[in-house]
């Protein structure tokens, strides 16, 4: 951490500190619920004590009901930062663990100052949320981006606060409210497929230099401290706990003795609760739901044992990675030892999964630090039921979306995410209503890694927000839609199998703001039919010389089969395997009709050859 760092951050301490409790009027109202954390901390720089929630230096946000304008009400404004004031480290609370020789995937964005912030509150009619900067700096409306960018809400702004009207929506809304005066511009090192970011501010920070050059080009833009808001319908009565026989009221503080009880039910109510770096909530196989009410923030990672049919953890409260070492192995002390078994998912379930399905609704999950979730057992007949869900403060690199095991629905969701985002591994899936903010690794759709047979995969209502990409990687491509090469041996090309099969897959209705991504980059390790990628729109392709704009679709052959190559369309209609239809960049339709599909043009679609007349543009 560099002196500037230091300075900035213990001026921002002293001057805030202040006034970060005496503001905290909530609202307790039929159609607004808002809520506050007496032990808000405002430090941009180090983990925060165990009972504090770390607070927004920057904004103070309120919300009244529109229809009476002039009441508002304090929402809290919680705060995320990269590695969690930890540095990079590798053994949980020892600040001088550092281990560089493990990449977590972040680099400058601490010297940079990347701060994340969110708010969450529950309506039931529209609201005007007030924001403002707590150092003074006043709003300019002109100023003002909300994206997803096609919403047309209001903005307005008064006495250098923002004003923002959100209608009332029974899907929820979750935003990214951008101010212009305060982004960051992502650049890489140098040109080619294999960059990373450089930084001109802090120069004693990594990869600083003085200026740049031509030769680093833009690969993203964000708010350099970025303020997400979250507003939700109030819960229906089955997502909220009514059976106090039934349940463990857990005390605030550090929790013990959740592996021990025989409820059924463990309740976080509003207050703050850890597990320190070290442990985390293994629940006794007599518990299937975990509930965070408004106001509870756990700093802790849930583990289920019970083998009962429906398991759900519900409630608009927050699970905080915070107190985790990136990658943190529970067989090895929570240290960074990657694996994918044991180190830590915010959400695991460990006992017989047959017939079992899985509600998550409402909660936020901040700061994972591996994969957010895996269920181990027979997942074939495991479903996940999602919706409302927030994941914020996905720095790590290694920190995919859910999984989606057979018969799940994901809707409502709002993903900052590391890695694989939506992981569509298993057939008849539904996911909607999907907004991304993406960093650096890996493409947002994944169905790739392993042979598969998947069909009735439905991809619907995507916005992408944000993606900063500072490589291109011809076997895990990043892409929009993707499918990585063999887990097992990433650089064989013919580890495919003919005997397995994708069918019946549609990706609809996708946005894509700003610098995006190849639409597709596919190593397919299964023969694919009938997949449809339908209404997308990418604003802007990233820079041509990083090779992250350009899609790729490759030839790959079964070593156990006299290396046939996996086919396209073999059973599609008239053999067309691959529909892509009314996809724009900018305002341009790619097509076979205009000529502007091939590498060198504006779609940037450079299918393999062998699988000419498999697929069509248009
Ligand atoms: C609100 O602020 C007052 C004064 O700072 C404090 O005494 C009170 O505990 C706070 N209430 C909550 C709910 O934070
Ligand atoms: C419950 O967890 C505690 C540590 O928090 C441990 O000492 C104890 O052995 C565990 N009990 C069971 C039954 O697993
Ligand atoms: C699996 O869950 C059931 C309750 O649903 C419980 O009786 C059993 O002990 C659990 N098994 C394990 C290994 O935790
Ligand atoms: C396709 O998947 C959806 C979502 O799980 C499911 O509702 C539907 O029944 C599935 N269709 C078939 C034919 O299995
Ligand atoms: C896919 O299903 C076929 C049967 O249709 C089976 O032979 C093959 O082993 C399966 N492959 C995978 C990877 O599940
Ligand atoms: C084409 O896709 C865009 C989104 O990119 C959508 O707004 C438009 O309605 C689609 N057109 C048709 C005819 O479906």
């Amino acid at each position: 951490m560099s002196s500037t760092q230091i300075i900035r951050g213990l001026l921002l301490a002293t001057a805030l500190l202040s006034d970060a409790a005496a503001q905290n009027t909530t609202a307790s109202l039929a159609n607004l619920n808002t809520w506050w954390h007496s032990t808000g901390e405002i430090n941009t720089l180090t983990p925060v004590q165990d009972g504090n929630v770390r607070q927004s230096h920057l904004y103070a946000v309120q919300v009244a009901l529109a229809s009476t304008p002039s009441d508002y009400y304090d929402s809290f404004a919680y705060e995320t930062i990269p590695r969690n004031g930890n540095g990079q480290i590798c053994i949980p609370g020892d600040l001088q663990s550092i281990c560089t020789g493990t990449d977590d995937q972040i680099s400058i964005e601490p010297a940079v100052g990347i701060t994340m912030a969110w708010t969450q509150f529950l309506y039931r009619s529209d609201v005007i949320v007030r924001i403002s900067r707590r150092n003074g700096q006043a709003i300019s409306a002109s100023d003002v981006v909300i994206r997803p960018s096609n919403l047309n809400f209001k903005i307005q702004t008064y006495d250098g606060a923002a004003l923002i009207t959100i209608p009332y929506n029974s899907n929820g809304v979750r935003v990214s409210i951008e101010f212009e005066d305060d982004l960051w511009t992502y650049r890489n090192a140098g040109q080619g497929e294999n960059s990373y970011y450089v930084q001109d501010v802090d120069p004693s920070g990594p990869n600083y230099v003085s200026s740049y050059t031509n030769d680093m080009p833009v690969v993203g833009v964000e708010p350099r401290n970025a303020l997400l808001i979250f507003a939700s319908p109030f819960p229906t009565s089955d997502l909220i706990p009514n059976d106090p026989g039934n349940t463990l009221e857990v005390t605030t503080g550090r929790v013990t003795g959740l592996n021990t009880t025989t409820k059924s039910i463990v309740s976080f109510g509003p207050g703050v609760y850890y597990f320190t770096g070290t442990d985390h909530a293994i629940l006794s196989s007599s518990v299937e739901w975990v509930y965070f009410a408004p106001g509870a923030y756990v700093k802790g990672a849930v583990q289920y044992a019970s083998g009962a049919t429906s398991l759900k953890a519900t409630g608009f409260g927050v699970l905080s990675g915070e107190q985790y070492v990136y990658q943190a192995n529970v067989a090895q002390g929570y240290q960074n030892v990657k694996s994918d078994a044991d180190s830590l998912h915010m959400w695991r379930g460990d006992n017989n999964t047959d017939g079992q399905t899985w509600t998550v609704h409402g909660v936020t999950l901040n700061a994972p630090p591996f994969n957010s979730m895996d269920f181990y057992g027979p997942v074939d007949t495991f479903s996940v039921y999602a919706s409302d869900y927030k994941q914020v403060g996905a720095f790590f690199g290694q920190t995919d979306g859910m999984e989606m095991y057979p018969g799940s629905h994901v809707h409502d969701i709002f993903y900052h995410a590391g890695d694989d985002v939506i992981k569509t591994y298993y057939s008849n899936i539904l996911a909607e209503r999907i907004t991304v903010w993406k960093t650096n690794n890996a493409p947002i759709i994944q169905f790739g890694w392993y042979q598969r047979n998947l069909t009735n995969i439905t991809v619907d209502s995507v916005d992408v927000i944000h993606c900063r990409y500072s490589s291109q990687s011809s076997e895990y491509p990043r892409a929009l839609i993707g499918s990585a090469a063999s887990y097992v041996d990433p650089t064989s090309t013919s580890d495919a199998s003919v005997y397995a099969f994708i069918s019946d897959y549609t990706v609809s209705n996708w946005r894509a703001e700003g610098l995006s991504p190849a639409l597709i980059g596919v190593n397919p390790l299964s023969n694919i039919d009938t997949f449809l990628v339908k209404n997308i729109w990418i604003e802007e392709l990233g820079p041509d010389t990083t090779q992250i704009d350009m899609s790729s679709f490759t030839v790959f052959t079964d070593s156990t089969s006299g290396n046939a190559a996996v086919q396209l369309g073999a059973s599609s209609p008239n053999n067309l395997g691959l529909i892509i239809q009314n996809f724009t960049v900018g305002s341009t339709l790619i097509s076979f009709a205009a000529n502007n599909w091939d590498s060198y043009s504006l779609g940037r679609l450079n299918i393999d050859g062998a699988y000419q007349g498999r697929w069509t543009v248009g």
